[in-house]
């Protein structure tokens, strides 16, 4: 029976019941829900709305639901409204009258925003866990990379030499702004709306910050009608995870492309590559492409969160059941594609020599010599429209830059000496970079450690 009947004539219709229940997805905070209802009945004996022997009984009968749950005992039917319902029902069964005062000056308006946030908190330090993860995958393949060299892209047109080391810890940088996303999020997260009771709070002598305190949660969220009618916070972690994941689709697309004949610089382990039933040669980045395509969903459940609360009055309305879908698919595939990207890339090989010959001399070299005529006092304007003949006179002849005679770069410009030949290898390009954060070996050792420091500490 719904915990709610007696007012009504009539139970809910059948379908309607089904089409209304929850309990597929609020199910899975069940142990939320019970570490709730633990500290607010805690919160209660300590007030002495509910008696200390009643307390005990009750707090003894969660403990063995919570366990009857995770040994499959009992059953989420959609007879069942949601796990609130469900356990209260399981405790009346327990302990019978006295399980009835376990909703004392409690609604599951305060009683779901509470699970949620106590779910977050978890999950917002598994996501953490898992960009960790990934970071250390990232931070592994850079030490292995410290001297390869690939082509940098802006436009996905070839820019400049880089070390891959390079690369792979430009987006170890991104996830660190991910995880702070995340700890922030935490701040708001962890406050407790336990005790707000359905809107406008109760007539009974609670103590919120008591409940909070045993839940462990750093405050409560002070106005009851706050506290109810909001899920902005849900919108924030799924808004984290919509981030981390236009993260990990960029960094899919370019396992892609590396893996492809044309780049021929990553090769995918077979354990994390797939088939194609009509073409016997293929293998194919699959993992690399779900990732990417995954973010749809996390996309999605954004805009389903900010389509559902944009035009609800305060406080709570039934629409707000929604989010925990939206919450649950977010977290789930954020977590799940964090873990891929890090075991596709622990199980990647990249050719080291791939690209540094062919580079040499090659086009991206361009701003190298632009630096060279500014080292030898010719204003930067100049230098670039010097060096932009030179490149059209390489793109006329079909040559590379180191191809070009040292006659021709002396008609264009005095300034020119056969020590360019020099500077046009990749290598020299990369090693000779001097600025902080730059892509040279010494900035790249630097970074290494850096991070590591950072992903020891934070790893604890
Ligand atoms: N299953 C509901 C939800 O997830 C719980 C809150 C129900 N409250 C209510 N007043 N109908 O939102």
């Amino acid at each position: 029976m719904a915990l709610w009947n007696s007012r009504f004539r009539k139970s809910l219709d059948k379908d309607a019941l089904k089409f209304s229940s929850s309990i597929d997805i609020d199910g899975k905070m069940y142990n939320e829900d019970i570490d709730g209802s633990m500290a607010h009945v805690q919160m209660l004996v300590k007030q002495k709305i509910v008696s200390a022997n009643d307390g005990k009984a009750i707090l003894k009968a969660l403990e063995e639901i919570r366990k009857e749950i995770a040994a499959g005992k009992i059953k989420f039917e959609w007879q069942k409204e949601d796990i609130h319902s469900l356990i209260e029902e399981r405790l009346v069964e327990k302990v019978g009258e006295r399980g009835k005062r376990l909703h004392t000056a409690r609604s599951r308006n305060d009683q779901v925003s509470l699970d949620e946030r106590l779910y977050m908190r978890k999950e917002i330090k598994n996501l953490i866990k898992f960009i960790r993860e990934f970071q250390k995958s990232l931070l592994k393949q850079a030490e292995k990379h410290k001297d390869t060299i690939i082509s940098g892209y802006t436009h996905l047109q070839r820019a400049q030499p880089l070390l891959f080391a390079h690369h792979l810890i430009a987006y170890v940088s991104m996830l660190q702004r991910d995880a702070e996303r995340l700890t922030d999020c935490m701040t708001r997260a962890n406050r407790s709306p336990l005790g707000a009771a359905a809107l406008a709070g109760t007539t009974l002598p609670i103590d919120r910050s008591y409940s909070a305190k045993l839940l462990n949660m750093n405050s409560i969220i002070e106005n009851s009608l706050d506290a109810v009618s909001d899920r902005d916070v849900v919108i924030e972690l799924i808004n984290d995870c919509s981030i981390i994941m236009m993260h990990l689709s960029r960094f899919s697309e370019e396992m892609v492309l590396w893996s492809s004949q044309e780049f021929g610089f990553a090769n995918i382990d077979d354990s994390y590559a797939t088939g194609s039933s009509l073409m016997p040669q293929k293998k194919n980045p699959d993992i690399a492409e779900l990732i990417r395509g995954k973010v749809g969903r996390v996309y999605g459940s954004l805009f389903g969160m900010l389509t559902i609360m944009k035009a609800l009055p305060l406080a709570y309305n039934r629409d707000m059941q929604e989010d925990k879908v939206h919450l649950l698919e977010a977290v789930n595939t954020t977590k799940d594609c964090l873990h891929f990207a890090a075991e596709m890339l622990k199980n990647t090989k990249f050719i080291k020599n791939r690209f540094e010959k062919e580079l040499d001399g090659d086009l991206l070299l361009a701003t190298d010599l632009v630096d060279y005529l500014v080292r030898k006092k010719i204003p930067f304007r100049e230098a670039h429209h010097i060096v932009g003949e030179i490149v059209a006179q390489c793109v006329e002849q079909n040559k590379k830059l180191n191809e070009l005679p040292i006659s021709d770069y002396k008609r264009v410009s005095a300034k020119f000496d056969s020590d360019i030949f020099v500077i046009l290898t990749s290598k020299t390009s990369v090693v000779s970079k001097l600025s902080f954060g730059s892509t040279s070996p010494k900035e790249i050792e630097k970074q290494i450690l850096y991070w590591k420091n950072i992903l020891k500490t934070q790893s604890r």
